[in-house]
């Protein structure tokens, strides 16, 4: 069986549950991160030979020892604001700035000159920014980020191409900002373009690599073609695997096609969903009008994703992992807000409750990064497991 819930091995956290019950007990709610599972699968991408860089969107998890293993693993890091520059210069002291990209979106004007002052790669998307501050970018090297007019992905909210979304340089306009970056020596020597998150199919990323390295051509000066992240990981149980085997097959195609081009991608998603899980301690068990609700001590502030995006998580509790799911719960958190629901309608065991420990699959990507702190609810703690 190629795909699907079958096919699939046992996620690490049913092999790791003695460990994080006992990290629950030194408090809830507490993300854990699995090492070797990132490891497992930036490794996968590594593998990839058409790929001269991978690049770690660390806005997914900026956890330091996460970024740590991940350049060990020969990943540069991506990054879209200052403090995400100082965070990873403080933590990963050895990275070489080449190893660091910079992709901001309406950054103020000193947040693009800290990064040219630190020597990293800086990716700009609009004509005004040179037109307004042409003495930031005179003389300089710069990756142009396109527009190609159309998002993907697994949510509206996500999707980052087209006459709605805030980035990137429309291809009409690319003539206009040639003209204008000759006029400042400025030398576009990337072209860029990511056109959202949780891309279900493997050959969109060919086709980018195509349209980029066709625009390329015209410009002359361009060596580096990077056509983001925005690979998938299979949330629910009947969702299919990516099929990374499709997706390096078309890679390499267009790689012969245009191999002038030096090819970098950069994930977050991919590299990190998958290990990291969210404990969480159960509070109260209510029913009211025939809905059976288990409380947790987080939610929404803990994990927006469910909230933001009507993103579906795996919900186990994981004190009675060997009781059947036999009784539908609502899965809410303790948030004064209607939309704090972690998932609806899940199955779980009939004497789920208070002090119960609950496991929230697949959080390691864009869970802490987006926790916050609404109604004064501390932040989750955080572990991790593995070398
Ligand atoms: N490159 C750029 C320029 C990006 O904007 C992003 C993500 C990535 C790479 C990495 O995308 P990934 O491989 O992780 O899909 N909070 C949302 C996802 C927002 C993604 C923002 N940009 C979620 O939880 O689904």
């Amino acid at each position: 069986i190629a795909h699907g819930k079958l096919a699939r091995p046992a996620p690490w956290w049913a092999g790791a549950r003695p460990a994080l019950l006992d990290a629950a007990r030194t408090g809830t709610p507490r993300y854990v991160y699995d090492l070797a599972t990132m490891r497992e699968r930036a490794r996968a991408l590594r593998s990839v030979e058409a790929i001269s860089h991978c690049f770690y969107a660390m806005k997914a998890n900026p956890h330091p020892e996460l970024l740590r293993a991940l350049v060990q693993e020969g990943f540069g890091l991506e990054c879209v604001s200052q403090a995400e520059l100082d965070h990873v210069f403080a933590h990963v002291p050895s990275l070489l700035p080449q190893r660091v990209l910079f992709t901001p979106s309406f950054a103020p004007r000193r947040e693009y000159e800290a990064a040219f002052a630190r020597g990293v790669t800086v990716t700009i998307d609009s004509v005004e920014a040179l037109q307004k501050w042409p003495e930031v970018f005179r003389g300089q090297r710069v990756w142009l980020r396109l527009d190609l007019g159309h998002g993907e992905g697994h949510h509206e909210k996500v999707r980052t191409g087209g006459v709605a979304a805030k980035f990137g340089l429309p291809v009409a306009r690319f003539d206009a900002f040639l003209a204008l970056a000759r006029t400042l020596d400025l030398r576009i020597t990337g072209l860029h373009a990511h056109l959202g998150s949780g891309i279900d199919n493997p050959r969109h990323w060919r086709e980018v690599y195509a349209q980029l390295a066709g625009l390329a051509d015209n410009v002359g000066t361009v060596e580096t073609i990077d056509i983001g992240g925005g690979l998938p990981i299979p949330y629910t149980p009947d969702a299919q695997d990516f099929d990374l085997a499709l997706w390096r097959d078309g890679l390499e195609e267009i790689k012969a096609a245009y191999p002038r081009y030096g090819l970098v991608v950069e994930p977050g998603r991919y590299l990190v969903a998958e290990c990291g899980v969210l404990l969480l301690g159960v509070t109260q068990v209510i029913e009211k009008d025939g809905v059976r609700r288990v409380g947790a001590d987080a939610g929404m502030n803990a994990l927006m994703r469910p909230a933001m995006y009507e993103a579906w998580h795996g919900i186990h509790n994981l004190s009675r992992l060997d009781e059947a799911n036999d009784t539908a719960f609502d899965v809410v958190g303790p948030i004064c807000e209607s939309g704090d629901v972690l998932g609806r309608n899940r199955l779980l065991p009939g004497a789920t409750a208070e002090g119960d420990v609950l496991l929230v699959a697949d959080a390691g990507a864009y869970g802490m990064a987006m926790a916050n702190t609404y109604n004064l609810r501390a932040l989750p703690q955080q572990d991790i497991i593995g070398p």
